[in-house]
């Protein structure tokens, strides 16, 4: 007799993501109009105005948590705008029109457009003045091993101990950036492999998480703050684990920090990032990379290329849809 695993498939539980794969594949498409332009306002501003179209059609009652900044310097997808059509679910929404403008404005290869939901009220809501934060990101094998506080080779060596191979198997992606120079020599040290990307650590973080996906182990590194609340809603649902904390960029903005009463010295993991199971990411490919192809534009057609999930099944889905130009 078949086992009753076989069984779990086909639910009926609404899907969210499902929805939320239209918005992103619209951002995407927006976007990809601008590729190669150079013009990262124009990359930026196709997006938002795409997916604040598409996103009013989705059936839930969403009110923008990461977004494109305060109502008076964005007017679309901005913190506390609502989102969707009004009909429960009554979510958070999260947002990166594009994670990469630059990587699409250059024509370069992994920009991603972005969404997540989670029940109302349990996405982490970023203190005003914050921008950046520390991740360390790994997939669940070495979910419980990591420790923000821990030195890089200690993290390094528990990590390869917790998937049962040497240091120098084990692959950590960084971003290129001038205050990554010593953490970059620390791994280095330690004898595990550095993958360098340029930009886009929604997709480096969540890829760490990933158990299908081998070209990489482990994301650590100083990344934006909204890009950590996206990776935790999609590690969230893959499983995996990413540790975060608070990054001030200058001196000053540390004390204003600590002024406001932000605490600086909390670890966040991805549960305290979205307290919820109920949480949905999806996520559409801008520019071919390695987590999905781009918009592919051809005469008759185009094609994009998504991946959405859920918390509540864990079950990845990648969606494939051709759009096309003229249907006579
Ligand atoms: P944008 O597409 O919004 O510019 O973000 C790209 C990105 O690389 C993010 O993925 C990352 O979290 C952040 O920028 C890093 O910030 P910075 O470029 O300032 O180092």
């Amino acid at each position: 007799m078949a086992s009753d695993r076989y069984q779990r498939a086909g639910t009926r539980e609404r899907n969210l993501g499902l929805e939320l794969v239209r918005v992103t594949e619209a951002a995407a498409f927006a976007a990809s109009a601008h590729l190669g332009r150079g013009d990262k306002e124009a990359v930026d501003q196709a997006a938002v105005d795409a997916m604040r179209n598409a996103i009013e059609g989705v059936d839930m009652h969403g009110v923008v948590v990461i977004g494109e900044g305060e109502k008076d310097e964005a007017p679309m997808l901005y913190v506390g705008e609502e989102v969707g059509n009004g009909l429960p679910p009554e979510v958070d929404v999260a947002v990166d029109p594009v994670d990469g403008t630059r990587l699409t404005a250059m024509g370069l290869s992994g920009a991603i457009a972005v969404v997540a939901t989670a029940a109302r009220g349990t996405m982490f809501r970023a203190p005003n003045g914050v921008y950046y934060m520390e991740k360390l990101a790994v997939g669940r094998d070495a979910a419980h091993v990591i420790d923000l506080d821990a030195p890089i080779s200690e993290n390094l060596d528990r990590i390869a101990q917790a998937r049962g191979v040497p240091v120098s198997d084990v692959t950590v992606t960084v971003l290129d950036r001038e205050r990554h120079a010593n953490i970059i020599k620390q791994i280095r040290t330690a004898g595990a492999r550095v993958k360098l990307i340029p930009d886009g650590d929604v997709a480096a973080a969540l890829q760490a998480a990933m158990e299908e996906y081998h070209a990489a182990d482990v994301y650590m590194g100083i990344g934006g703050a909204p890009e950590a609340v996206l990776a935790a809603a999609a590690i969230k649902c893959i499983g995996g684990q990413m540790l975060c904390r608070i990054w001030p960029r200058t001196d000053a903005e540390r004390d204003q920090l600590k002024a406001d009463g932000v605490d600086l010295a909390r670890i966040y993991t991805v549960n305290d990032l979205i307290t919820s199971d109920d949480v949905s990411f999806a996520a559409t490919g801008i520019t071919t990379g390695d987590l999905l192809v781009g918009v592919e534009v051809g005469h008759l057609n185009a094609r994009t290329h998504s991946v959405m999930m859920r918390a509540r099944t864990g079950t990845i889905r990648y969606i494939t849809a051709v759009h096309r130009w003229n249907r006579g």
